[in-house]
């Protein structure tokens, strides 16, 4: 980056914790078992002696084979608890078995339609074990990759789970992704066995997965075995001698499993990701850093206690759904919620119902669902009973202070602290948190947590305070990815290149005086107006703030004069009609919020926007659209006919 980017819009709310729940929190109770007086001295701590901080945090799991090293740094490249011998599911379930947990609900999970099922932990891990046996019938060992592309039913867990115990590498696509996707990552991984389901319930519809796979399945040769799940009941065709039903293979199956000892560093799982050009990234992720950093997060950010209901409204299929529904919760020995649906299906009361019979206490989404809630207005929430609520989280983009204010009030009741977490399908763990004990500021992601140092740079690496720049972290962290599998030199070049020895998230954001972290999105997602660097997030966050926009996405347009001017697209809520004044005034409320400089040249009105099936806004296609370009490959689209609005508004 050759220039700061300009920070223009500035949030000046803050919000106190309460004394009563920083004195029951977690990470109050660790801080005084340590003699620790208060949240400054944490850090102080923490960052001066990272290994004490993650020895101490490790000890709280079980090892079977003590480590003799805390971290073995020699960048990029990280080994932690060196010599440990250690398996994550021995953490996760065998443990708890011994103990009160063993009969505790581990999920509740509720289908589209309604229907409910629970499993205990002793349930969860019985399941586990037969599957497990039953993958190591089907010749799958230590280091072996399984394919698992399954919809958000308990099978997924189970079967990522059963892969670990016996030391194999699960790698999870979407089940929404095209099955063109799993192709190119099974291929990628080599996998040898997958895991299916016959479909899955999407708005009432029965979405057929296992037909979709196999389309693609003789492009595939190094699957030897397909187990599928029957979850729809739909009929599938079944090879023979290749394709098996869950429940057939399973019922043979002894309910016991020794649990493979692995050693610290042995791969967990591989996660593709998008990077800015063309083949994913698989990031790979190992067995004890990760469940430590996943535990510890999930322990002090979202203070999980045994009688919490701890609701992850993320997909398994994304690194949310792996550390905060799978791996974390477990580890934690807490109640999760699972759900297979979506928030406004049959209604947009749906997920307020669902907090409201279970009686969830800490809930955990994304900004898109929350700017969704918004647009369906308050009414919805308002017909719940949402009292057990007492800790809220955002994840994924950066959270508009209009919608944070939004979600703490309606439903937080202005009561419940909201974590905004900033980490990455990389990090594995949350990274720059509040934690519950913290004041908030809406729209910031507070500061890293414990032990991490992260700053904001420029092009030659020197830091910034008060003016964007490249989010940078110094210090290595127990569940960050070790390597990309299959393409090690990718790994040091795309993240360890630019500032040697210091990770580069891609990330563009700003540090305030107080030391607060303010992401503004991607480094590709950043617009040069008139020699200014403006973040889209930041426009997007202004619309966002006028009372009739309810969704936004801003991308640049090539200006002759500007180099780039703002084009804006614009979904209104529900009771605002289109209009040219609207236009006027909307560009107006940005030149107020912003500045002049920020103001959209153009604004269209649509519908929907583009987006992935993570919720993510596909800038790219709205880019090319601007440009009048082709749009390229839509495959992973979620609304595909989002595209022709864009045509219309333009
Ligand atoms: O741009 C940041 C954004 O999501 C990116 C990581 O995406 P992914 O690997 O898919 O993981 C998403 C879930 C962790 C980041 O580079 N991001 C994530 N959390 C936040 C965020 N942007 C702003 N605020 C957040 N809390």
């Amino acid at each position: 980056m050759s220039k700061n980017l300009d920070t223009l819009l500035k949030e000046e709310r803050k919000f106190e914790a309460d004394p009563e729940m920083i004195a029951q929190s977690n990470i109050k109770q660790w801080m005084d078992s340590h003699n620790i007086k208060n949240y400054e001295e944490l850090i102080e701590k923490s960052n001066e002696d990272l290994e004490w901080f993650w020895n101490e945090m490790a000890q709280e799991l079980e090892w079977f084979e003590p480590y003799n090293q805390v971290l073995d740094w020699k960048p990029p490249h990280a080994q932690w608890f060196v010599d440990g011998k250690f398996n994550i599911v021995h953490n996760a379930l065998d443990r708890h078995i011994k103990t009160s947990r063993k009969n505790k609900v581990a999920y509740i999970w509720e289908s589209e339609a309604g229907e409910v099922k629970k499993l205990t932990y002793f349930e969860l891990y019985r399941e586990v074990n037969r599957l497990a046996n039953a993958l190591k019938k089907m010749g799958v060992k230590k280091g072996d990759r399984v394919g698992i592309y399954l919809p958000m039913i308990l099978e997924l867990p189970i079967a990522m789970l059963a892969c670990a115990k016996i030391g194999a590498i699960h790698s999870v696509v979407f089940s929404g992704f095209w099955a063109k996707a799993f192709q190119e990552r099974a291929n990628d991984a080599k996998a040898k066995v997958a895991i299916t389901a016959d479909g899955f319930h999407r708005r009432g519809k029965d979405i057929k997965l296992k037909d979709t796979l196999d389309m693609v399945m003789d492009d595939i040769p190094s699957i030897e075995k397909v187990i599928v799940v029957q979850n729809t009941g739909s009929n599938v065709g079944m090879k023979e001698g290749r394709d098996v039903f869950w429940d057939e293979i399973l019922k043979k199956e002894s309910a016991k499993c020794e649990t493979e000892q692995l050693d610290s560093e042995d791969p967990l799982f591989i996660l593709y990701t998008s990077g800015t050009t063309g083949k994913p990234k698989g990031v790979l992720h190992t067995h004890a850093g990760y469940a430590v950093g996943t535990y510890t997060t999930l322990k002090f950010v979202f203070d999980i206690k045994d009688s919490d209901i701890w609701w992850c409204a993320a997909d398994v299929g994304w690194i949310t759904g792996h550390s905060y529904i799978v791996y974390a919760p477990l580890l934690m020995g807490a109640t999760s919620l699972m759900f297979e649906g979506t928030p406004d299906y049959p209604d947009p009361g749906r997920f307020w119902k669902m907090i409201g019979d279970y009686g969830v206490s800490i809930f955990y989404t994304a900004p898109t669902t929350v700017r969704l809630f918004m647009k369906y207005g308050e009414k919805w929430p308002q017909k719940y009973d949402l009292n057990t609520l007492r800790l809220l989280g955002s994840v994924g983009e950066p959270i508009n202070p209009e919608a944070w204010i939004w979600y703490h009030k309606n439903a937080g009741n202005r009561k419940c602290p909201i974590m905004d977490t900033w980490w990455q399908t990389e990090t594995g763990m949350h990274i720059i948190t509040p934690l519950p004990i913290t004041e908030l500021k809406p729209g910031s992601t507070f500061k890293p947590f414990p032990t991490i140092q992260a700053d904001i740079v420029d092009d030659d690496g020197n830091s910034l305070t008060e003016s964007g720049g490249h989010l940078v972290l110094k210090t290595p962290w127990p569940a960050m990815f070790r390597t990309l599998y299959g393409d090690p030199d990718r790994y040091v070049e795309a993240y360890w290149s630019k500032f040697p020895g210091i990770y580069l998230s891609g990330d563009v954001a700003r540090k305030d005086k107080n030391g607060y972290f303010w992401i503004q999105g991607r480094e590709d997602d950043v617009l040069n107006v008139a020699g200014h660097r403006i973040s889209t997030a930041e426009v997007e966050s202004a619309l966002v703030s006028h009372p009739a926009v309810a969704e936004s996405a801003v991308v640049g347009k090539p200006d002759i004069l500007k180099g780039e001017e703002i084009a804006a697209f614009v979904i209104l809520k529900q009771e605002f009609e289109a209009s040219p004044q609207l236009k006027n005034q909307l560009r107006e409320h940005v030149r107020e919020s912003i500045g002049p400089i920020a103001s959209p040249a153009f604004i269209g009105f649509v519908d929907d926007l583009p987006k992935t099936r993570s919720g993510k806004i596909m800038r790219r296609v709205i880019k090319a659209k601007v440009k009048e370009e082709d749009v390229g490959d839509i495959s992973t689209l979620a609304n595909p006919e989002s595209v022709d609005g864009l045509d219309r508004a333009l």
